[in-house]
């Protein structure tokens, strides 16, 4: 997209921001103190506790709508949805950009439709429509586009996972909305050795089932026109997701249009890393891109064991250290590897696990692998060994290789 165009996008967009009240806000610093002007002690405990019931809900859905209900209070948009302003942003322009031509388009799981009444303003000769299970949110979302004097726009209160949807759109949003439950690890690779799939039809139902995205998918393509397009994002970084999630679009004739595109944002300090945002449609199959299940590139540090003699680190510090997918290759590349210990072994959630230490010519590695592509690879020299062996030992009292159980 040219560099102008992206530039008077974002620049209504900002503007669009403002009139919700948000605020590009970016240290933690400014926005606590945002924060404490603008909760009472009890609105906070009320926003903890129902977010700790929404994490905690496995299959329901009451508790997802009666926190969304709780956020779309008026009072809270302003400080609540800032934390969101680089996702709408980053969102709202690679959508934007690709409306021109929709005359239908439906916004699935719209929340309180800041981003739904954005694409009404730039697309005034276009109908809009969008759904959402958040009674309050929709109200909000219905308050907001009149007062911004839409009238291509129409809000609904519905549960995709009750009801089916009736319209026909040439155009279909989802972000954030169809792929939400988080704790899902999705679909484990065959082997720690690699980073494949089978395609295994009862896993991948099972995955369609758990997550709700496959009756979700359903409906929406359900209401697509004929060469109508979906565009995607959801919490897809992981591999494990990402693959079951393209599997349940490609399943429903829904093939890739353009190159699919990781989408990085801070939410005040911190980086999202959220996986890609995808361009779908119904066309011929001219055109269309192969779907990839392979990790994208990391950009960790190639590994040159060649060079560590001349690598100055402080002394508790390993002289190499990848947590990322290419961790494999540099193992496999390791020279003269001699395993010292290791083990393999399925944990209590299913994944397999593997760690190993041992000796790469002159220095010493860790390297552990499961089926959910987690990956780490550190090298340290013959001074430090000890060191490995203990996180050796470590990784292998914890439960399972989990990020904060992993060599940081
Ligand atoms: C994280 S918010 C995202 C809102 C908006 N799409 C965005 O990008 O900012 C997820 C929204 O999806 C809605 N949602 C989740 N499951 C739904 C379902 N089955 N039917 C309708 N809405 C749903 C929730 O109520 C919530 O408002």
């Amino acid at each position: 997209m040219p560099a102008d165009r992206n530039d008077e996008i974002h620049k209504s967009l900002r503007e669009h921001l403002a009139w919700w009240g948000l605020r590009h806000i970016e240290s933690d610093a400014a926005y606590f103190s945002w924060q404490r002007e603008v909760f009472t002690a009890e609105d906070l405990a009320a926003l903890h506790r129902s977010i700790e019931a929404k994490r905690a809900a496995t299959g329901g859905s009451s508790a997802d709508i009666a926190f969304y209900d709780l956020t779309a209070q008026s009072r809270f948009i302003p400080a609540l949805y800032s934390q969101r302003y680089e996702y709408y942003l980053e969102v709202g322009l690679r959508i934007a950009a690709q409306l021109e031509g929709a005359q239908t388009v439906l916004d699935a799981g719209c929340g309180i439709g800041l981003l739904t009444t954005f694409y009404a303003q730039r697309c005034p000769g276009a109908t809009m429509v969008g759904i959402d299970r958040s009674p309050a949110s929709i109200a909000l979302a219905r308050q907001r586009a009149q007062e911004l004097g839409l009238s291509n726009v129409r809000f609904e209160c519905l549960d995709m996972d009750q009801h089916e949807l009736s319209g026909r759109y040439d155009l279909i949003v989802a972000t954030h909305a169809l792929l939400q439950a988080e704790q899902d690890p999705g679909l484990p690779s065959c082997g720690w050795q690699d980073f494949n799939r089978d395609l295994d039809a009862r896993a991948q139902s099972d995955f369609e089932q758990r997550t709700r995205v496959g009756l979700r998918l359903d409906r929406l393509r359900h209401v697509l026109a004929e060469n109508g397009r979906m565009i995607l994002f959801e919490k897809t970084r992981q591999l494990a997701r990402r693959v079951p999630f393209q599997r349940a679009l490609a399943a429903r004739g829904l093939a890739l249009l353009l190159p699919p595109e990781p989408i990085r944002y801070r939410s005040i300090e911190e980086v999202t890393d959220d996986g890609p945002l995808y361009v779908t449609g119904l066309g011929s199959s001219s055109n269309v891109l192969p779907w990839d299940e392979w990790p994208e590139p990391d950009g960790a540090p190639p590994l040159h064991v060649e060079q560590l003699q001349s690598v100055r680190v402080a002394q508790d510090q390993p002289l190499y250290e990848n947590h990322e997918a290419s961790a494999q290759q540099a193992w496999r590349d390791l020279p003269a590897k001699q395993v010292v210990a290791q083990v393999t072994r399925k944990e209590t959630d299913g994944r397999q696990l593997h760690v190993e230490w041992g000796w790469a010519g002159e220095f010493a590695y860790l390297y552990c692998a499961n089926t959910f592509d987690q990956r780490q690879l550190v090298v340290v020299d013959q001074a430090r060994s000890a060191m490995l062996e203990t996180y050796y030992q470590e990784i292998l009292g914890e439960p399972s290789m989990s990020k904060q159980g992993m060599v940081r």
